[in-house]
């Protein structure tokens, strides 16, 4: 078999965002696109030569095609064994967890996340580090480098492989091994959790889950494990068949996007328990009866809750989570007497501190939990580990989160997003709020006054790196809390997100709507930032 060497021109858009390249699959599909990023990864690493890479995805459009130019790819670099996932399936947390198993070099993860698939969708490839994570700041940047001055990629002239027979195979000096997808997840995670009280739970009889995998990754191990291995109903897992485009649907676990889960957890006879997750596989939405869990909460209820679960029974080193994620879980931490350490917006901050046992679980407001377990968040181990607290606590999702906020008090949290704004406007309201923030302080709004203004930068507590302008935050004298940023996955167009936070103590004042009891808040972001006259739009695109 020949190794090509292909001329090629740098592409000017290849820089890694907060969770990998994202593009449109069109953009993937032009002539050395995917090649061009696939060896600048390559070229940014050292020390791969003869070593196992893994390679997977969340089985959108354009998949299996990437997945055979990077087998080919690694071969003509040197790699000495790819693992793959059977079909060219690897949710997320899979990928980080067989890295991890099998002290692998890194891994190449072909997602993008929650945004919709299908030739006109979106495509996306991630590189994760040894540890199993999303690869730092440092590593994008240098792949991101290396595709600049790009002239040339390397790629093997052979037949694709067959991707649908487990075992192995061989492209040139390269074993390819294609493997179980769902058979080392599910061990992890019963590794984890207390699988026998689970079980008893979900075949007592009366208790009634339902699954919703959005027809994306999770479909194949959620089928395995809740209904194979816990022996829930067979009907428990819907939209469980993985398609390419999803099914046209959105595959974003929020209310909006999960809204055939949303009306079976909020209509007549609803079961007890709702769960979906995300394209692939890491994030997570979790419902009781007519009840919805933010993902702020859930973060601080599991870890309010991790000593009745077999895997953090010995107590949590710390907890962290991203910046505008609500401050629920520093209560929780608090009462633990542990640290809650507050990290830029993206998964790839964690990973310091997990691998320096600094903390045990994390969060982000985004529908994404996870833990030192592996180095992604995890949808299916946040589901898991409600139910384990179900089956021992013996109480609805309602009760638990009700109680939650008697003992620590309410954080009631929202967050508004205007998506497909135009790029300059809304760099524009980032701005106007950069060069407002000096004169903000003191400032009074109705009976609200601005206690803090600014732009949020972090400096890891491990390696002293340093990542600025993370997102404004006006923080009030009542505690209270508005954070603007712009997103960074988002493909079409630029998308604001608004985060809104307020604390309540008082029980009393426990059952309100979360829009109405952050209403004063609302107003004010728009006084401050003129979102509807500079998006030109009267709402926001999507409330979570
Ligand atoms: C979004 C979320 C962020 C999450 C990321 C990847 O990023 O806000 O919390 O880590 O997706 O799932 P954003 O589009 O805001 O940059
Ligand atoms: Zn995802």
């Amino acid at each position: 078999m020949a190794i090509k060497t292909v001329p090629t021109q740098p592409f000017n858009d290849q820089k890694p965002g907060t969770s990998g390249l994202r593009k449109k699959v069109t953009v993937f599909q032009k002539p050395h696109y995917l090649e061009n990023f696939v060896q600048s990864i390559f070229d940014s690493l050292q020390g791969y030569k003869g070593q196992t890479l893994v390679v997977g995805g969340d089985g959108r459009y354009y998949n299996r095609q990437a997945i055979q130019i990077i087998l080919k790819m690694a071969a003509a670099s040197g790699f000495g064994r790819v693992m793959v996932g059977q079909f060219g399936i690897l949710s997320t947390p899979a990928t980080s967890c067989i890295i991890r198993k099998y002290n692998t070099f890194g891994g190449i993860i072909l997602s993008a996340s929650h945004n919709p698939g299908g030739p006109d969708g979106d495509f996306g490839i991630k590189y994760n580090i040894s540890n199993g994570g999303p690869a730092p700041e440092k590593v994008t940047d240098a792949i991101y480098a290396s595709s600049q001055s790009l002239n040339s990629y390397k790629i093997l002239e052979a037949p694709d492989v067959d991707l649908d027979k487990l075992g192995e195979s061989k492209l040139d000096n390269m074993v390819v091994e294609v493997i179980d997808c769902v058979a080392d997840y599910a061990e992890l995670m019963e590794s984890l959790f207390d699988f026998n009280s689970i079980r008893k739970l979900l075949t007592n009889g009366h208790f009634r889950m339902c699954m919703d995998s959005l027809h994306a990754v999770t479909g194949s191990y959620a089928h395995n494990i809740f209904e194979e291995r816990l022996g829930a109903p067979k009907n428990t897992v819907i939209n469980g068949t993985p398609l390419e485009d999803f099914g046209g649907g959105h595959p974003d676990p929020n209310l909006v996007y999960a809204h055939q889960l949303v009306e079976i957890l909020f209509g007549e006879n609803a079961p007890d328990f709702g769960a979906a997750s995300d394209g692939d596989g890491d994030r997570n939405m979790i419902l009781g009866r007519h009840f919805f869990v933010t993902p702020s909460d859930s973060l601080a209820i599991l870890a309010a809750n991790a000593k009745l679960v077999p895997g953090y029974s010995s107590g949590l080193t710390g907890i962290a989570r991203s910046m505008p994620t609500s401050q629920a879980p520093d209560r929780v931490a608090a009462q633990l007497g542990i640290e809650c350490y507050e990290t830029p917006t993206g998964w790839k901050f964690f990973g310091n501190l997990l691998d320096a046992d600094k903390a045990t679980l994390c969060g982000e407001e985004s529908f994404g939990t996870g833990s030192n377990h592996i180095r992604e968040k995890d949808g299916l181990w946040a589901v898991l580990f409600w139910l384990n607290i179900l089956a021992v606590r013996q109480q609805s999702v309602e009760e638990i989160v009700k109680e939650h906020w008697q003992t620590y008090g309410r954080n009631y949290y929202s967050r508004h997003d205007y998506e497909e704004v135009a790029s300059d406007r809304a760099n524009t309201l980032i701005e106007n709020l950069r060069s407002a923030m000096p004169s903000l302080k003191g400032k009074q709004f109705g009976s609200s006054q601005v206690e803090y203004s600014d732009d949020f930068s972090y400096t890891d507590p491990i390696d002293g790196s340093i990542s600025q302008k993370q997102g404004v935050r006006i923080g009030f004298t009542d505690g209270s809390r508005i954070v603007f940023r712009l997103s960074g996955t988002g493909t079409q167009g630029a998308t604001v997100r608004i985060y809104l936070e307020s604390y309540e103590p008082d029980p009393a004042k426990h059952n309100l709507d979360p829009q109405d009891a952050l209403g004063n808040l609302i107003a004010i972001a728009d006084e401050i930032a003129q979102i509807h006259t500079l998006t030109g739009m009267e709402k926001p695109t999507v409330i979570t």
